[in-house]
């Protein structure tokens, strides 16, 4: 703040002060200090006034709120520049500095208990009670909005509580996971094999590599659709269409485990238009302590789970 505004606020403030402090002992002055019945001698329709002096509480209290007022802009950073003089804030209290004050504390505390963690393996780290407990709360406060409070997933989100990884499974690797985030790139396929080569490498996909059979009526030749999977789908998705996590295309033999649905339909759209997952990276955000606890917490949930034992979405 510029001097200027600096001692403008002041004397305005100050000036407040001294004008009511005025005031208060002004009107005071030459008042009888007795009840008595007289009126001041005007009535506002019908109503008359008291010629009393003011109560003694209300006195007294308009006297406490402007020593509380001194009081208050001596301590605390009010008058312009004034800085306060509160023991122990010598740049001033303000929110800002409270809140670094509590970082401050809370990293003093938590940063050892991190750092132990972040010093041991995530397998190690995933079999102790504390620290899950803390990775669980990582996760529900940044994590859930995507992933489910339960991380069960939802449309467009991986469940990371089954064995279906897209970018694998290893601590390691769900570690690097949540550190760099991830992009799933699959292309749109409609103008390379038009709409009925879609239909087919959909049926295809529902009927070979899942085992399921197609819905009735459908207009789709699964036979064709494995020449074009073949072709076209295999650079990526393995020639089983058992996937490849290097890249981050999913086993497409496990339709409970695709967050972009499973049905005739879906299965087309997706081939179609192709999808583009997104995980944001977290190294930036959470740090490496953070994270170290996160993938403990996420490789724990899927420890005593089998691909058979996870639901369909
Ligand atoms: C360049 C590599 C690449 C090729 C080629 C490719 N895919 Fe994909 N595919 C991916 C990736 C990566 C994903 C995951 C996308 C995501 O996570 O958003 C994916 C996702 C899918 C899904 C959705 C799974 C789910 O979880 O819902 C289906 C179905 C699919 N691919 C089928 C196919 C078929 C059929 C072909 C061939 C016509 C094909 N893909 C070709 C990389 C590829
Ligand atoms: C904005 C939404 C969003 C948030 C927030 C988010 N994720 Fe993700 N995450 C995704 C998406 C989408 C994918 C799938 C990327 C793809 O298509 O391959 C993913 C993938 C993952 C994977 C890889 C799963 C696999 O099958 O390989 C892990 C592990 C993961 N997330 C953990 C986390 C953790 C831990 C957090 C919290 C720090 C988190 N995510 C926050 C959207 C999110």
């Amino acid at each position: 703040m510029t001097t200027f505004w600096s001692t403008y606020i002041s004397v305005l403030t100050l000036g407040s002060l001294i004008g009511l402090t005025w005031l208060l002992l002004g009107t005071r002055k030459g008042q009888s200090s007795n009840t008595t019945d007289q009126t001041m001698g005007h009535s506002f329709d019908g109503i008359e006034e008291y010629d009393n002096p003011l109560p003694k509480w209300w006195f007294w209290l308009f006297v406490g709120t402007l020593a509380f007022g001194v009081g208050y802009l001596i301590l605390y950073p009010g008058l312009g520049n004034w800085k306060g003089i509160l023991p122990g804030y010598e740049n001033g209290w303000t929110q800002v500095n409270e809140w670094q004050r509590e970082m401050d504390k809370a990293d003093a505390k938590f940063g050892p208990i991190f750092a132990k963690y972040a010093a041991m393996p995530v397998e190690e780290v995933a079999k102790d009670p504390q620290a899950l407990k803390m990775g669980s709360r990582l996760f529900a406060s940044n994590c859930s909005v995507c992933h489910g409070s339960d991380a069960k997933g939802a449309y467009g989100f991986p469940n990371l509580t089954d064995k279906d990884w897209r970018w694998g499974g290893e601590p390691e690797t769900i570690k690097a996971s949540i550190m760099n985030g991830r992009h799933g790139v699959m292309p749109g396929w409609a103008t390379v094999i038009g709409e009925q080569g879609v239909a087919d490498v959909a049926a295809f996909v529902l009927t070979g590599l899942d085992g399921r059979s197609l819905p009735e009526g459908a207009k789709a030749d699964p036979a064709k659709g494995k020449e074009i999977f073949a072709s076209n789908c295999v650079a990526c998705h393995g020639p089983e269409g058992k996937g490849t996590p290097a890249m981050g295309a999913p086993n497409l033999t496990h339709p409970q485990a695709f967050i972009y649905g499973s049905s005739f339909a879906q299965l087309q759209q997706t081939i179609r238009y192709g999808r583009q997952g997104q995980m944001p990276a977290q190294a930036e955000i959470q740090g490496n302590d953070k994270v170290h606890l996160l993938a403990a917490y996420v490789y724990s949930l899927s420890q005593d789970q089998t691909p058979e034992t996870v639901t369909a979405k």
